[in-house]
């Protein structure tokens, strides 16, 4: 046991492919054997939907497990948060009697998503794909124009980010907005971006406002975090995005822009990574992926319309429709290797039920005609690669009353098994629908 952990178990849940794969349910599940529940990373690019009798709550910045009162729910100074959303977020939460006051804090080192930043992140997904039009490569991203990108950029350039912290600094933060407003002004004008001319008055007095909102909830995470791991509490970190959208480790420059593997948590909320005990990795029984870039196993045919229809595979965030495709092993197996996964939770098996035959893709063969398990973190050369199919027989009965593993049709048990031998690491959740009761947990 780590010397970080003081004894208690902390789990991260993170997502394998490219994102959606359901941690909104599994944190919700996982959070009634936790403390606190804790975000490190990404935006409101995030939908994670949690389905509690035929109520459905989707969250985007707000940690999942916001539907029991009692836990803490920590947004780490790794997330870039806007906070008007998170002010509507909240406000849609207690119009529905969800309890968000003392069992909420954010971090005061958390940057901030300014308008501009959505401008910016539009504007620019318009240019990059107009510049294709034009001939060039397709470097539009199919971003969820929540400004995340630029927001993150602001950080790593430094001088034009703000914090959380300097919202509750009306002086101090009309001053910075002063200069902020001059050099972003200058940058629209010179990305040709129509937009209203920035007033720092104006911004200023909006954003103090939202900080004057979110007050009771701001402090310093990173010392809030280490007195609960010291005094026993027990940790649940809820990645958002997922390790195929890692800035670095992802299938660039097809990504989101921050660590959302597992490398993500000790930077963005402060606790060492040692201190994570578990880390469950979720994934569908199938892939998909929303936006542009390569997905070697997608299937543009009746097949990926066939998933997408009994999954209801259209976006939390923006309902675009999600590319859907065959399970692929190859990147599974990667990304469990990145995050150090201990085990796996395998959603959605209730999708492929009356497909005759299944496939998993288990190898990539290179445009030389090698053979390779190794994923390929890199768009351009994914987009090359021919993915190399088993096929397994599939089930015609529908999951829904399963009670455990080896009630499951013999032909999911073979497949859940498959996946198993593949990735290396043990099943230890199945879920067959979006309610809490659709899972076998210890399987
Ligand atoms: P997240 O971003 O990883 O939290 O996932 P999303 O919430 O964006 O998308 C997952 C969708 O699948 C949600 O609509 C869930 O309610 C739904 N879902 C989760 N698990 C299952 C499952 O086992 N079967 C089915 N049919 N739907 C599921
Ligand atoms: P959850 O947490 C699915 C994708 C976007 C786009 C790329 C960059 O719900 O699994 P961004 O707005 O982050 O700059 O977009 O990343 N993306 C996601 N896709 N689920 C997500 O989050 C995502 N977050 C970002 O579609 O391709
Ligand atoms: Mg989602």
């Amino acid at each position: 046991m780590s010397p970080h952990n003081h004894g208690r178990r902390h789990t991260a849940v993170i997502g394998l492919q490219w994102g959606d794969e359901g941690k909104g349910k599994i944190v919700d599940l996982l959070t009634a054997r936790h403390d606190l529940i804790v975000r490190y990373n990404g935006g409101a690019n995030a939908g994670h939907t949690v389905v509690v009798g035929s109520e459905r709550y989707a969250v985007h910045l707000m940690p999942a497990g916001i539907l029991y009162p009692e836990k803490l729910c920590v947004i780490g100074n790794g997330v870039v948060v806007d906070p008007q959303q998170l002010v509507d977020e909240i406000d849609a939460l207690r119009t529905r009697d969800i309890h968000v006051g003392d069992n909420f804090r954010l971090s005061d080192r958390a940057h901030v998503v300014m308008p501009y930043h959505k401008t910016h992140d539009v504007a620019l997904e318009t240019l990059l794909a107009s510049a294709r039009a034009g001939g060039g490569a397709d470097l539009s991203i199919g971003t969820t124009r929540r400004g995340i990108g630029p927001a993150y950029a602001d950080k790593v350039h430094r001088c034009t980010a703000l914090r959380i912290g300097d919202l509750l600094d009306p002086e101090y933060l009309r001053s910075r907005l002063e200069v902020i407003c001059e050099v972003r002004s200058r940058e629209l004008a010179a990305l040709h971006i129509d937009a209203p001319p920035l007033d720092p008055d104006d911004l200023a007095r909006e954003c103090a406002a939202l900080g004057d909102r979110l007050r009771p909830h701001i402090t310093d995470t990173t010392y809030l975090l280490h007195d609960h791991l010291r005094s026993g509490s027990s940790i649940l970190f809820e990645g958002a995005n997922a390790c195929l959208l890692d800035i670095d480790h992802g299938t660039f420059p097809f990504v989101t822009s921050s660590n959302c593997s597992a490398a993500g948590i000790p930077a963005g909320t402060g606790l060492p990574g040692s201190c994570v005990n578990d880390v469950l990795g979720i994934m569908k029984a199938y892939s998909t992926r929303v936006g542009a870039g390569a997905f070697p196993t997608e299937q543009d045919n009746e097949i990926g319309d066939r998933i997408r229809e009994r999954g209801n595979e259209y976006g939390t965030t923006t309902r675009r429709p999600r590319r859907c495709g065959w399970l692929d092993l190859v990147a599974v197996r990667y990304s469990a290797m990145i995050c150090g996964v201990s085990g796996l939770a395998v959603m959605l098996l209730d999708v492929l039920s009356t497909i005759d035959e299944l496939r998993i893709c288990t190898h990539y063969r290179l445009p030389d005609g090698t053979v390779t398990d190794r994923f390929i973190p890199d768009a351009r050369r994914l987009m090359d690669v021919e993915p190399v199919y088993e096929t397994l027989p599939g089930w015609s009965e529908e999951l829904d009353g399963s009670a455990d593993r080896s009630a499951l049709p013999t032909n999911a048990q073979r497949y859940l098994h498959r996946i198993e031998e593949i990735v290396g690491a043990e099943v230890k959740i199945v879920s067959f629908g979006p309610e809490r009761s659709q899972t076998l947990v210890g399987v």
